[in-house]
């Protein structure tokens, strides 16, 4: 393993009902409280008047930034940063999924410092300070209600980012898994596959001697092919759609990763997709994981594909050479995210061979390689996306 310091201060309030303690979670922090939404499903399924209603209990002076996009942008942290320092606001509170919390991070961040904030972003600047944040988490996928990352696109430049700070953890998130039950069936696939892709970052690592981080990674991989298929056959199902909001916290809070760096080049080969073509980000990890597996498959890496396929899609190796069962274990992985509706081709959103060439681009825009556990560069990003048209 490598040396590690491992320290997650996110309060976790899990479970039925849990937005009762919200009064007592925001009043820690002051009055002034700026509320960070999505596009209106908040509205739609009736968190919104409950949050309100809430906040009125502790008697919150409430501001508003509706209209965060999925693939949150840059002029909407703008817009977000300039409301926390005209009004001086105490607190932000996001509801929604990872693109409202990852855009309130980013308003966090840059409500704290005179730094243009895409220059935190892109870590030109780094973030010396934060207003305190939480969130109240409606859909289950990028783990954001549980660490330091924000993912925010800059639209005019075509260019999306991650960064993160400690400053930016959310001091207390509110999971309660029935707010996901009006989550529509595309977005709970997309949520599936980024859970698990986290999870895959995690898995190709070159550490040595890391069992026990495996066995995690296995154990939510594992939990998410049990629960998954239910799941989308009984979206309202309390029981599923807990599983799978504790798994997307799990997957990416940090614990089942510590002392071991993971690869993350899937995630930034699909970060450079959808800044150019603003799809889902689960629906491009479904479409780009199988084929990064197939291109980085070597003799040297083989073992840990295998074990892959024999301990999470319990392919059988007898007669079969190492590679046939890596193979396997791959071709297993696209059949699972394909039977529960995932896409599986760029040309399933439209794109063609015409913009890979500036997809690849993006890709090595801030470093010529990228990836641990195998290196990929330009030529590398060009040859995966061609096998995802
Ligand atoms: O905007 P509203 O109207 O709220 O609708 C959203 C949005 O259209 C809808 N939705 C959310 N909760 C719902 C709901 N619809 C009905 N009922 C509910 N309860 O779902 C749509 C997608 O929401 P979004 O927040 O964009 O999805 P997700 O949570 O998948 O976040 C994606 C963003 O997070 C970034 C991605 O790159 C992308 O920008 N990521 C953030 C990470 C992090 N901070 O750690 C890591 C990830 O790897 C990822 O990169
Ligand atoms: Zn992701």
């Amino acid at each position: 393993m490598d040396n590690f310091v491992f320290r997650n201060p996110t309060k976790l309030l899990f479970g039925k009902d849990q937005i009762q303690a919200l009064p007592k979670e925001v009043s820690r922090y002051g009055k002034k409280v700026l509320l960070v939404y999505g596009g209106g499903s908040i509205k739609r399924n009736g968190i919104y008047d409950e949050v309100i209603g809430k906040l009125q209990e502790m008697e919150a002076e409430v501001f508003e930034l509706p209209g965060v996009e999925p693939n949150p942008r840059l002029s909407t942290v703008r817009k977000g940063v300039e409301i926390c320092k005209r009004e001086g606001i105490d607190f932000l509170l996001a509801v929604g999924g990872g693109s409202t919390i990852d855009c309130t991070k980013a308003i966090a961040a840059g409500a704290k410092t005179e730094a243009d904030v895409w220059d935190i972003v892109m870590k030109k600047e780094k973030a010396t300070d934060a207003l305190p944040l939480g969130t109240i988490l409606t859909l289950a996928a990028t783990g954001s209600e549980m660490n330091t990352s924000s993912v925010i696109t800059n639209w005019e430049t075509k260019e999306k980012h991650g960064w993160g700070s400690v400053f930016v953890y959310p001091k207390f998130s509110i999971l309660d898994p029935a707010y996901t039950f009006s989550v529509p069936r595309d977005q709970t696939v997309y949520g599936i596959v980024d859970i698990m892709s986290h999870v895959f970052e995690h898995y190709f690592h070159v550490t040595t001697n890391a069992p026990m981080q495996d066995r995690f990674c296995e154990s939510i991989l594992q939990t998410m092919m049990e629960t998954a298929p239910k799941l989308i056959e009984h979206p309202e199902n309390y029981e599923y759609r807990e599983v799978m909001m504790l798994s997307s916290t799990y997957a990416l809070n940090g614990m089942i990763n510590v002392g071991v760096r993971g690869d993350w080049a899937t995630h930034n080969l699909e970060h450079a997709v959808s800044a150019v073509h603003d799809i889902p980000h689960g629906g491009g990890l479904a479409i780009l994981f199988p084929n990064w597996m197939k291109h980085v498959l070597n003799e040297g890496n083989v073992a840990r594909f295998k074990q892959l396929a024999v301990r999470v899609f319990h392919v059988e190796t007898a007669g079969k050479s190492d590679e046939e069962v890596a193979l396997e274990g791959i071709e297993a992985l696209r059949m699972f995210w394909n039977d529960i509706g995932a896409p599986s081709k760029l040309s399933d959103y439209n794109i063609t061979a015409d913009s890979l060439e500036l997809i690849a681009d993006k890709a090595v825009a801030v470093r010529p390689e990228y990836g641990v556990f195998k290196k990929l560069n330009k030529q590398d990003s060009l040859e995966i996306l061609q096998a995802s048209l």
